[in-house]
């Protein structure tokens, strides 16, 4: 019986041959039985239902043997690598990297090409180069980022930085697009956020004027937004240029007729502009009786609320799946 118990089969195969041994008309169960005519009168019922009992169990025994190998061997034909997989959710893109590449494919079709710049900066491409004035609030603890011990080094408020890199590296004429992560010290709340992220255009040649400037921006606003859009400049003042403007687009919701989301206003602003100031061009190295330029500065969560109408900024760097998950047929 004992031995029974131990028996053991890794393959079907294995298993038969066991059934051979015991169960089979040469086999021992079956030799027992033959021997069975020696045994005396009074013992042969106890004994029948012994030799009975051992084969009952050796068959059942072998039989779950057989069974187990079989559903083993069995699992590994399943094993069909010509079947189609199951699908494999793909990631979204987040909704800012999807504006920030439409912005930067509208712009390079007109010619535009990529500079980059460090986010931890120090004053002087930040602002002294961009013509701010040593006592210019911006530099205020309210706005940057200081890194301690090091008053000169800051994280940058503003991709103009990356105009003064690029004008530093390179001769005009000059047409670059800076996208990347800026830096402010401000309370985070659905309207504001610590960090968030621009797209700066930078272009110097001779004789550029306001009215390419103009031009660019009505192609990109008519790109982004549909053929239908208006632009509108405002006078406004930056270190860095001057003129300069901010600019409105006819808000793309209302189409102009206004509504909640324009404050009733038919415009929405979505970027700061103008003429790059020739102080600012002396200071990173070009001469300013002979080349002239423009630059424009776009916030991307801006234009990325425009488009598709975030209501809270803190989505953005959440993670929130649900939120992400969104922007899977924008990708
Ligand atoms: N740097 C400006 C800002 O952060 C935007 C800007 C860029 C304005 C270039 C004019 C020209 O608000």
């Amino acid at each position: 019986m004992q031995e029974v118990a131990n028996l053991t089969a890794a393959t079907a195969e294995e298993a038969e041959n066991l059934r051979i041994k015991y169960l089979s008309k040469k086999g021992i169960i079956n030799d027992l039985m033959g021997e069975f005519r020696t045994v005396p009168a009074e013992l042969k019922k106890e004994v029948g239902m012994k030799i009975n009992e051992l084969k009952q169990a050796t068959q059942e025994k072998i039989t779950a043997l057989k069974d187990m190998a079989q559903s083993q061997e069995q699992a590994g034909d399943d094993l069909d690598l010509t079947r189609t997989p199951y699908p494999i959710k793909l990631g979204t893109r987040h909704p800012l990297t999807i504006v920030k590449n439409e912005i930067v494919d509208i712009f390079s079709r007109l010619g535009f090409t990529l500079a980059e710049g460090p986010e931890v900066e120090d004053d002087w491409h930040v602002y002294s180069s961009m013509n701010f004035a040593d006592d210019h609030p911006a530099r205020d603890m309210q706005d940057t980022f200081f890194i301690e011990a090091h008053p000169d080094i800051i994280l940058r408020s503003h991709t103009s930085s990356v105009q003064a890199r690029t004008m530093e590296l390179q001769k005009p004429p000059i047409r670059a697009l800076c996208p990347g992560r800026v830096y402010r010290n401000e309370a985070i709340s659905a309207r504001a956020h610590c960090f968030f992220h621009q797209v700066e255009g930078l272009y110097v040649d001779k004789s550029v004027s306001f009215t390419d400037l103009k031009q660019v921006l009505l192609l990109f606003a008519q790109e982004m937004f549909g053929p239908d859009t208006k632009i509108r400049l405002r006078p406004s003042y930056f270190p860095f240029t001057e003129p300069s403007a901010e600019m409105d687009i006819s808000c793309h919701l209302c189409g102009g007729k206004g509504c909640s989301f324009c404050k009733h206003t038919g415009w929405v602003e979505i970027l700061g502009c103008g003429m790059v100031d020739p102080a600012v061009l002396e200071a990173n190295g070009i001469d300013s009786k002979e080349y002239t330029g423009y630059a424009f500065g776009m916030g991307i969560e801006r234009i990325t609320n425009l488009k598709y109408q975030v209501k809270d900024l803190r989505m953005f760097s959440e993670n929130d799946k649900r939120f992400l998950d969104e922007f899977t047929a924008a990708n």
